[in-house]
């Protein structure tokens, strides 16, 4: 598969090394150039491009970037692409959006204001980057962690479970975007290692007032 990212830090690197290893071509982007990132990209065996590259190169383009840099995106870069949005809202880092405070709309829904005509796939959002490196495991494992997403279109989330297994990990299919709640911050599913029975468990018992303590995830 084709890869595009945009944004090439902690979570667009993770995406993009796994990816490789797993036999996929990938190119990253960021918001400085290809220049700024030649280096990492060398290493991980990725190409460096532009965003513009970037959305074009890709069968699927991970947006690996934050909330608050949504407005900056070119719409028309990502219309008819199969868009992964790995987001979360952290008001420190993204500033107090009234929508998602209220829980009005997922930080999907959110996202999809910005790229109407994307197919957008909530993935990656629920693992630290750091552990998408660690728990990768080939299909079968015993106790294969299993990541959620969540997306409108059938065939976009059939693509993208291609993808996510092929790199090592089980996936839950827990819905429509509007569901995708259930994976946001501070969720009992979130950033926290399981295998598909105890994702999809743990995901059947979220409901409207289940979060965990803040920062807990991170051990
Ligand atoms: N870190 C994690 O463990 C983790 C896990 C799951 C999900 N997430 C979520 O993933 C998203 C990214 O997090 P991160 O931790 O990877 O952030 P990060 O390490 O700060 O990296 C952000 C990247 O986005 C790029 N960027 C920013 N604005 C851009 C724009 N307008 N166009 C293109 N590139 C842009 C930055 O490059 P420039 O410097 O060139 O702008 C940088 O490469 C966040 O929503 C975060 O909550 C993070």
């Amino acid at each position: 598969m084709r890869v595009g990212i945009v944004g090439a830090g902690h979570i667009g690197q993770s995406v993009a090394r796994v990816a490789v290893k797993a036999g996929h071509s990938v190119l990253l982007s960021n918001s400085r150039g290809p220049e700024s990132i030649s280096v990492v990209a060398l290493a991980i065996g990725a190409k460096a491009g532009t965003v513009e590259e970037a959305a074009a190169f890709g069968d699927i383009v991970v947006l690996a970037i934050p909330l608050h840099a949504y407005s900056s995106l070119d719409a028309r870069l990502f219309d008819g692409k199969i868009a992964l949005d790995t987001g979360n809202y952290y008001p420190n880092r993204d500033g107090e959006i009234g929508v998602l405070e209220t829980q009005a709309i997922t930080t999907s829904q959110y996202l999809a204001r910005y790229l109407p005509g994307a197919q957008i796939v909530k993935a990656f959002n629920a693992i630290l980057a750091a552990h998408i490196l660690r728990d990768v495991q080939p299909a079968g494992s015993p106790g294969r962690r299993a990541l959620p997403i969540a997306g409108d279109d059938a065939a976009a989330k059939s693509t993208v479970s291609e993808f996510v297994d092929s790199i090592g990990f089980d996936v839950v299919d827990l819905g429509p975007l509007s569901e995708s709640w259930k994976i946001e911050r501070a969720r009992p599913a979130y950033c926290i290692p399981l295998d598909k029975v105890r994702l999809e468990t743990t995901l059947a018992a979220t409901e409207r007032d289940s979060f965990v303590p803040e920062g807990s995830w991170r051990g």
